[in-house]
């Protein structure tokens, strides 16, 4: 059974009657915000790890055929980077409306490179959504990107604009740049060319 996660986004009330907050972008923001907002500084958040482990049905695939894209699982000790956006809260109602494939609203610390923190907002897709995937191994994951496309566009331009944002951030993504490298393998053809050999950084990631 599929979860309204619309109205359950509505109910969650977070940061209401607030004039502005913090919006914490991991994937697709980190690139495009595609909403009006007041700043955007980046940022990262604590004991979360940026994963492609979420089914796209409506951005980077289709319902018959999900794409690859980015959600946040909890890891003690990661830390990831993001790009932090200061909206004002009619913003959320139309982006609980373009995340609503399994984005749940959530608060989080967010810190700053001059030290300063805040709380803010992060749409979350946990892994009791219907269109989880969860993890695969870095070769599968990047083939079943390189194949998959939707509405806003092919699937590997969702992970190259996410691995090109945080190059520009200069973070450091293990997870993107072992999907990235795999990527690479799948279109130049070098993953059977080099059969016989594994490829890098094989397992799961
Ligand atoms: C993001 O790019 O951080 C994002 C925003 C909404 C839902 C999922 C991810």
């Amino acid at each position: 059974m599929s979860v309204d996660t619309i109205t359950i986004n509505r109910q969650r009330g977070i940061f209401e009657g607030q004039a502005s907050f913090w919006l914490f972008g991991y994937g697709s923001l980190l690139y495009k915000a595609g909403f009006p907002y007041l700043e955007y500084r980046p940022a990262t958040i604590r004991g979360w790890s940026r994963r492609f482990w979420q089914g796209s049905h409506d951005h980077r695939g289709t319902p018959e055929a999900p794409g690859r894209v980015a959600t946040l699982v909890e890891e003690p000790g990661a830390v990831c980077t993001g790009m932090a956006y200061r909206i004002t809260p009619e913003v959320l109602e139309p982006l609980d409306v373009r995340e609503k494939n399994g984005y749940l609203r959530f608060t989080t610390t967010l810190m700053f490179a001059d030290g300063d923190t805040a709380q803010g907002l992060v749409y979350i897709a946990t892994e009791d959504n219907d269109a989880f995937l969860g993890p695969a191994p870095a070769m599968e994951m990047a083939r079943h990107i390189a194949q998959s496309s939707g509405p806003s566009g092919p699937n590997r331009d969702y992970l190259v604009g996410v691995a090109a944002a945080l190059g520009r951030l200069g973070a450091e993504d293990a997870h993107v740049a072992n999907l990235m490298q795999a990527l690479q393998e799948v279109e130049t053809g070098s993953e059977t060319r080099r059969a016989g050999r594994s490829p890098a950084r094989p397992g799961t990631v």
